[in-house]
């Protein structure tokens, strides 16, 4: 059995002073109810600590939206893995699509972060998808399978045990568009064929993939029933603790 998982990416948005009050509702939410998947909430960097604090006791993991690849050093703005460790966080993302197509990075400082990531310690959520053009020409399962051999190659069984995959068609994201049941589900599998291609069937059948795009209260059962769905990467209805709370317990 594979692990649910529910994440929560707050993007750049809420303060220190805004986070603690949504994780506080979040674990209050939570507390005393049966809570079928894991929950983890990825706050902008500066709001990590009070997020922390408001999470003190509760099982809602935290994990930093980016990290360096280089541990400590004069690198200008960045943060490292190490750091975010520090802080109690034991997940971090990794090419999320806003960090490949606004802030324009690619396989080769994606790979470096990923094995930043691993050495560190912390869990990666590593994201792939596709663009739209890059769907409607029939190119969405060879774009994603660039992206994972860029970024897995080398990747360890210990490392690739505790790794998790998002998969978040660009044109979905933020957008109100959601792929269907089965687009999720063709590419989850996809995702596994490569899995198995680049590791092996066990990899390929233990490695929690999420779907991520526009995923809302109305939407989070249907696409979580979806074959090879294993949770959901939730942008912006994760920023509200109604909503985050619905697709919780829609899990
Ligand atoms: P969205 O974002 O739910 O707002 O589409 C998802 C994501 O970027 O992870």
């Amino acid at each position: 059995m594979r692990k649910r998982i529910v994440a929560g990416n707050w993007k750049m948005n809420m303060n220190h002073a805004e986070g603690a009050v949504l994780a506080g509702a979040l674990a209050g939410g939570i507390a005393g109810k049966p809570v079928s998947c894991e929950i983890v909430i990825f706050p902008p960097f500066t709001t990590i600590p009070a997020v922390a604090g408001a999470l003190e006791g509760s099982t809602i993991a935290v994990g930093g939206q980016d990290l360096f690849y280089e541990d400590a050093g004069a690198f200008t703005g960045e943060i490292s893995g190490g750091m975010l460790r520090g802080l109690g966080c034991s997940h971090v993302l990794v090419g999320h699509s806003e960090r490949r197509h606004i802030i324009g990075e690619g396989g080769v400082i994606l790979a470096r972060k990923m094995r930043a990531a691993l050495r560190d310690g912390l869990i990666p959520v590593f994201c792939v998808g596709e663009l739209l053009d890059e769907r409607e020409g029939g190119r969405a399962a060879d774009v994603v399978a660039v992206q994972m051999r860029e970024c897995l190659t080398g990747t360890s069984d210990e490392e690739i045990a505790r790794t998790v995959i998002a998969y978040e068609p660009v044109w979905a994201i933020g957008t109100g568009k959601t792929a269907t049941q089965q687009d999720a589900s063709e590419m989850h599998a996809v995702i596994r064929e490569i899995l198995q291609h680049l590791f092996n069937k066990e990899v390929a059948e233990h490695t929690p993939v999420l779907y991520g795009g526009s995923v809302n209260p109305g939407n989070a059962a249907e696409l979580m029933s979806a074959p090879g769905v294993d949770g959901v990467l939730v942008g912006g209805a994760s920023l509200k603790a109604p909503s985050f709370l619905d697709i919780i317990f829609a899990s």
